[in-house]
């Protein structure tokens, strides 16, 4: 549906920017594209894009490891790489309640023929959007849809008790920092594994312990939660190295892939985001979580829409604190 409504007419309609590549291979490869204004069908909302992040995905997107998802999916270059926006309803099709001038954000996933959110307009159906509470930017609205949605799938796959333990690696990261506060807010005792100077921001989230990551981070978990944590959420991508951490029968919810072997009657969740892509109540539950003050976004760096590749640069770096946001 997204195929036709972005090729039909082409030639007739106006044109707008967007990041693009069209083949993969280093930051360079990305430009900014004139393509033709998408329109919404039924179910579908067109956003006027305010904002949008810039993600680990989009480097591998970029630089052709995910290229095997492409297969069957029918999308062709250039593609548009994003997974989360923030902006304003500028169309809308049948059959949504959406209105023209609504403050929405939105998932997306960029393996589909419109493309990611990393342009100046986006389709989406309706029921990947939810209202951006008052008094909160676009800019940090884009950080929240893509993370948190993913959050919020691997404490659901985790299905822990209020009184459990949760561990979370890699917790002054996006996914990390999110895992923190959402695993709070469910009533869980969250162990945060991070650097030491990462303490202040991760006690901010609410984290009762801290342990500081590296060679000693199991032993630090086990100090904190003797016998092991009953969950982790792996934003670190550690994989079969923090099985250890985690007690006999508990569960570990993995973000790269990873699914075993695992040890001790452990379970390993492998958490896709895509699951959650029409999601909307849990979209909006989290947009509730800002409104009410309990989930922190954090915007590190605003870029123009033309510098996307030095976007990409800085966070392929390393040691980001917050999102980097492309704005439009
Ligand atoms: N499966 C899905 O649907 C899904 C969805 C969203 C994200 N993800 C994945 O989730 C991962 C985290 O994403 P993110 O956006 O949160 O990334 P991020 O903001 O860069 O955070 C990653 C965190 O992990 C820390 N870290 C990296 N290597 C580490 C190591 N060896 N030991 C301990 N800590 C380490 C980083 O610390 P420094 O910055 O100090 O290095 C950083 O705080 C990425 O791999 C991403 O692709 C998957």
């Amino acid at each position: 549906m997204l195929d036709s409504a972005f090729r039909r007419d082409a030639k007739e309609r106006p044109n707008m920017r967007a990041v693009t590549f069209s083949r993969f291979g280093g930051p360079e490869v990305l430009e900014v594209s004139e393509l033709p204004e998408p329109q919404p069908g039924p179910g579908e909302v067109r956003i006027r894009v305010a904002a949008a992040t810039v993600n680990p995905t989009d480097i591998s997107f970029r630089s052709g490891r995910q290229a095997a998802q492409l297969t069957g999916t029918g999308v062709l270059p250039p593609y548009i790489p994003g997974m989360e926006l923030a902006g304003v309803v500028d169309a809308v099709g049948e059959g949504t309640a959406w209105h023209t001038g609504d403050r929405v954000m939105a998932i997306v996933t960029p393996r589909r023929p419109g493309g990611g959110a990393q342009a100046e307009l986006v389709v989406v159906p309706a029921t990947s959007v939810a209202r951006v509470p008052e008094g909160t930017s676009l800019e940090a609205a884009a950080t929240l849809p893509m993370n948190g949605l993913t959050v919020r799938l691997a404490l659901d796959r985790l299905a822990l008790r209020p009184g459990q333990t949760l561990g979370v690696t890699g917790a002054a990261g996006a996914v990390g920092g999110y895992a923190v506060e959402l695993g709070v807010s469910d009533g869980l005792r969250v162990i945060a594994v991070a650097r030491s100077q990462d303490a202040a921001l991760v006690k901010r989230f609410g984290a009762q312990t801290l342990v500081p990551r590296g060679d000693a981070a199991v032993r630090g978990l086990h100090d904190a939660a003797p016998g092991g944590v009953d969950g982790l959420i792996d934003a670190a991508v550690l994989d079969a190295a923090v099985l250890p951490a985690i007690r006999d029968g508990g569960k570990l919810a993995t973000v790269r892939g990873f699914a075993g072997p695992s040890e001790r009657a452990i379970t390993i969740e492998p958490v896709r985001v895509t699951s959650y892509l029409h999601n909307h109540e849990a979209l909006d539950r989290l947009a509730r979580l800002v409104a009410e003050g309990r989930l922190i976004l954090r915007v590190a760096e605003i870029f123009p829409l033309e510098r996307a590749a030095d976007a990409q640069r800085k966070l392929d770096a390393g040691g980001i604190r917050g999102r980097l946001v492309i704005v439009f």
